[in-house]
């Protein structure tokens, strides 16, 4: 079977570490697409990686490119191009900027690689990938964005340093829009199967959720030029490898709903299963009424963000 052909438009942080971790889990051969001013520097850092292969025994092929034409074929497009947030600057401040990117590259898709499955990490995420949706004029199943995995991630992460136990072990569901209205779901946290309540305070438990809220802008006012990209070139791995491999895995992902959790023609965090044929469900299921009212006030926040995208044709 041919391998796999894997675009990533954007050669920025979170484009180089990804076709590095792509390249790990030889997933398929890969373009590094950016703006054509930039086709020499994608050129380099495709060459860079191609030599890293020996050194793992990696047979995929890396090539960079400024011409969108090259997307022709591409069986997964990732589009990580567009500004990151620098200190003091909020998600939702990258609108204007980002959109006028990501509908020049949806136009582009459309063109070129109609067939594709498609990871949108650009932020504002949720109103973003809505964008790149009408854009790229692909069905909603073939359109998904990167949060939830790097929210998820984030809430484990910060469960197992407070515990002292595995990250390994630590299982969570993050929801909701990406922004400081997400909901890390405290009922779903385990570690090692043991419900977090049993583990850790209420008032911990709360402390952990809130840097979870706000990790991306704790790491953008550390870095001071730029925002989290290892973290997030993993979790967008996460879910290539998913669709590639067609394992059906459940990841939190700002998915297409059509009335699930009360959400209807909007992307939102929600847990939905990734394979084959892209995202192939959302999962729901019944929240509390406390829950659904931080899920609404998040659905709302995104709405505002969608609306502002409506009216800015
Ligand atoms: C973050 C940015 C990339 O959460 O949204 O790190």
């Amino acid at each position: 079977m041919p391998r796999k052909r894997i675009a990533l438009v954007g050669g920025g942080q979170i484009g180089g570490i990804l076709a590095l971790l792509l390249t790990q889990k030889e997933l398929g051969d890969l373009l590094i697409i950016d703006t054509p001013e930039q086709a020499e520097r994608m050129q380099g850092k495709a060459l860079d990686i191609m030599g890293y292969r020996p050194n793992g025994g990696h047979d995929v092929e890396l090539r960079g490119s400024g011409d969108f034409a090259d997307l022709e074929g591409a069986d997964v497009v990732v589009i990580t191009a567009g500004m990151a947030r620098r200190p003091g600057m909020s998600r939702e401040d990258l609108l204007d900027v980002n959109l006028a990117i990501v509908r020049h590259v949806g136009e582009q898709v459309r063109r070129h690689a109609p067939d594709a499955f498609c990871i949108v990490t650009t932020n504002p995420l949720d109103a973003i990938v809505y964008a790149f949706h009408q854009a790229s004029g692909l069905p909603h199943h073939r359109v998904v964005g990167m949060a939830g995995a790097l929210d998820s991630a984030r809430f484990r992460t910060y469960l197992a340093m407070e515990t002292g136990y595995s990250v390994e072990d630590v299982a969570c569901l993050v929801m909701g829009g990406h922004g400081p209205t997400m909901i890390p779901l405290i009922r779903t946290a385990t570690i090692g199967g043991v419900p977090i309540t049993d583990l850790l305070s209420p008032e911990r438990i709360e402390a952990v959720a809130e840097r979870t809220r706000n990790a991306g802008t704790e790491i953008v006012s550390l870095l001071g030029n730029g925002s989290a990209f290892v973290s997030s070139a993993a979790a967008i791995a996460e879910m290539v490898e998913a669709h590639v491999r067609d394992k059906r895995r459940v990841i939190a992902s700002a998915a297409y709903c059509q009335g699930e959790y009360g959400v209807d023609g909007y992307f939102m965090g929600v847990p939905c299963v990734i394979g084959a044929a892209g995202v192939e469900q959302v999962i729901e299921f019944p929240l509390t009424p406390d829950e659904q009212q931080l899920f609404d006030n998040s659905f709302g926040a995104v709405q505002a963000s969608v609306r502002k995208v409506r009216e800015n044709p």
